[in-house]
């Protein structure tokens, strides 16, 4: 008989995308890898997306706010796997900049709110969580823009920038984790081209086979936090597995 394991799942941004294909899927498929008892808890920012279940707990939370991340992680005693999907690219009036004559200072600011301090701040207020457990798993989706190595097309300064600096934070914290919590696995994930409201402007130069569905990508994804040990902490890792150069 298979023993029964409860694991307990928060996914930051599981109204986006990728994060609400991920919680989907977590819901779905995981209790097909003996993990028979799966209680998933998603956040979501602007209005909560349409999906009820019994293992499915909704909280309303602004990523970039240290009082709503405090206030969610009093909510907890337990966790094992941390995964946030937050994340912008474009707001309603601007883009990611072509040249250096667009750069503009708030919109700057904004990536880096958004896409770099959640991450810190989720860090901060869920690792005494995350302790409790016997496998934590703490997971970012990045991207591969945000790899300095790899810049080879330059252009989009602000959101490379607030990656870059969510690569070098999730590199910084795996060293922390590696001598205060040896059991844990902290991961930059890059999900490729998705086909979400993020990428949505930027589709039409994408090669065929290369955007894919968000479910196809969420498996891909869950299939490596599952699977990472903590040897592979502190790694970047694209969809297909591959480890990305930072
Ligand atoms: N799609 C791609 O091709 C692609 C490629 C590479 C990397 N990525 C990365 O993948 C991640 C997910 O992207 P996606 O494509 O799923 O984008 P998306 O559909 O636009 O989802 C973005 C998510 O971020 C949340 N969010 C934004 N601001 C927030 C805030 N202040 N507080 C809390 N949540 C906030 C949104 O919440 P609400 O909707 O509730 O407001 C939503 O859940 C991002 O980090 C992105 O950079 C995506």
């Amino acid at each position: 008989m298979v023993e029964q394991l409860r694991l307990h799942i928060l996914v930051v941004g599981g109204s986006g995308g990728i994060g609400f294909a991920v919680v989907k899927h977590l819901l779905s498929e995981l209790s097909r890898f003996d993990f028979l008892d799966v209680h998933v808890d998603a956040t979501y920012h602007s209005q909560q997306p349409e999906l009820e279940n019994r293992r499915l707990s909704w909280h309303k939370v602004d990523a970039t706010d240290e009082a709503d991340i405090k206030r969610l992680s009093c909510e907890f005693d337990q966790l094992d796997w941390l995964i946030n999907c937050v994340g912008m690219l474009h707001t309603l009036g601007l883009g990611p900049e072509k040249n250096l004559s667009s750069i503009d200072p708030e919109f700057f600011l904004k990536n880096i709110s958004v896409n770099t301090l959640p991450s810190l701040l989720l860090a901060k207020h869920f690792t005494p969580i995350l302790r409790t457990s016997d496998n934590p798993k703490f997971a970012v989706v990045s991207a591969k823009v945000g790899s300095i190595s790899d810049n080879r097309l330059g252009g989009w300064y602000s959101y490379r920038s607030s990656k870059a600096a969510l690569n070098m934070f999730i590199k910084t914290m795996s060293i922390e984790w590696q001598r205060t919590i040896k059991k844990g696995t902290v991961l930059a994930l890059h999900p490729g081209t998705t086909d979400t409201a993020l990428s949505k402007p930027f589709q039409t130069n994408v090669p065929e086979g290369k955007l894919f569905e968000s479910s196809y990508v969420a498996h891909q994804l869950v299939d490596i936090i599952r699977t990472a040990t903590p040897d592979k902490s502190g790694h970047f890792y694209a969809y297909d597995g591959e480890q990305l150069n930072w």
